[in-house]
């Protein structure tokens, strides 16, 4: 059994055992929701351009039972504590994970699904908790597994993601994209997927058996990454506006290079940031879906460049990281991934040498920076679940 396999076993025997002990019985369900990696095609999702993120196998679990009144009660093994609230309490809170989980079931509401009941139950994961891995969309929709199976909702990606975003923008208040929900919840073993955020079409594209996914944390975390979010978000909705279009998606590189002389400066190299990673995402998903991993890495590599020098959201240990895999043999690209100001990068290397991969340029990162990172090989897994 992989490393990866037993941890993730792990969780979900810990959320059974501690139900068990603290319930006296065992749990009606199981809820399991994946973190994510994106492998390319950041600060597009909300301008509805594409992406191509992995569900990865590290994930929120939630054990749990319905209960006869209409409270929620959960005990975070990670956070060592038992939250509760009353279902049809609408007001907002300061509970930190507990406000994703309350979020997520006024979502619910507004779209018609309100629980009438409550439940109780034991939650943990293994997303490690702000790098960057969107434990918040896995908690949020390992919520929405457990509110679709109380409520008898059917189950269905798309508009769990959705409901799961409008939770984490409106009740959370974090102005987020789809990207993380939707992933999370429609996930494939094995594929990534092609996203087109303005549809919400996806196109399962397969990992070839040749390559690995390799996450690098470096242990840098940033403050105010909200605001700068927000700020880069303003930056596009202007050039969108400039150009005349709904958002940026519908610029095409022919039309950015014949009109954007006209732009300032700044806009101008956000657009073009978002411009090409589009034409990359599509690229990138075409190539890695013909096996083609070099040219993967090559799109990665340029993506990287385009998100530190346009969108200026890359810091130096993320560069440093980006530099150290792509310095190593068996690394066909790497790139800063997710918002960035800090976190993780992600690299596409050779599967034969993932271990010793991890391991160089985890030394050679801490050798560099006096940081000491986590190295994640991740497998590309199945989206929210739920089990007996
Ligand atoms: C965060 C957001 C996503 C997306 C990425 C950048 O992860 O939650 O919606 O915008 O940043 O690609």
């Amino acid at each position: 059994m992989s490393q990866q396999l037993e941890e993730a076993t792990a969780v979900r025997t810990r959320v059974r055992r501690e139900f068990e002990e603290r319930f006296g019985a065992p749990p009606a369900h199981v809820a399991r929701a994946p973190g994510r990696v994106n492998l390319i095609g950041d600060h597009t999702d909300y301008n509805d351009g594409f992406v191509l993120p992995m569900a990865i196998d590290r994930a929120v679990w939630i054990a749990f039972r319905p209960r006869d009144d209409g409270r929620v009660v959960l005990h975070s093994l990670d956070f060592d504590e038992t939250a509760s609230f009353e279902l049809d309490d609408g007001r907002k809170g300061d509970a930190g994970w507990l406000e994703y989980v309350r979020g997520v079931v006024w979502a619910l509401g507004t779209a018609g699904h309100r629980l009438t009941r409550g439940w109780e139950g034991v939650v943990a994961g293994d997303v490690p908790v702000g790098a960057g891995l969107s434990s918040s969309a896995a908690l949020e929709l390992a919520t929405a597994r457990v509110a679709t199976a109380l409520a008898d909702v059917t189950w269905e990606p798309t508009v769990m993601a959705r409901l799961a975003q409008r939770a984490e923008n409106e009740w959370v208040g974090v102005n987020c994209g789809i990207m993380d929900q939707l992933i999370s919840a429609a996930g494939r073993a094995g594929h990534a997927m092609l996203i087109d955020c303005r549809s919400l079409g996806t196109r399962a594209v397969p990992i070839p058996a040749s390559a690995a996914i390799v996450v690098l944390d470096t242990a840098t975390r940033r403050g105010l990454v909200d605001s700068a979010y927000n700020e880069r978000r303003a930056q596009c909705e202007a050039g969108a506006r400039w150009f005349g279009v709904p958002a940026l998606r519908d610029v095409d590189p022919a039309t950015f290079a014949a009109r954007s002389s006209g732009l300032d400066e700044i806009t101008c190299r956000r657009a073009r940031h978002v411009v090409t990673e589009n034409a990359r995402v599509l690229a990138a998903a075409d190539a890695l879906a013909r096996g083609d991993v070099a040219a993967v890495g090559t799109l990665m590599n340029e993506s990287h460049a385009s998100l530190r020098d346009d969108f200026a959201v890359s810091r130096a240990e993320l560069d440093t990281m980006v530099s150290l895999a792509r310095a190593h043999g068996a690394c066909h690209g790497a790139r800063m991934t997710g918002a960035g100001f800090g976190g993780c990068a992600v690299a596409l290397v050779e599967a034969g040498a993932a271990g010793e991969f991890a391991r160089d340029t985890a030394r050679a990162y801490e050798q560099a920076t006096g940081r000491r990172p986590a190295v994640y090989v991740c497998s590309a897994s199945p989206g929210a679940s739920l089990e007996a």
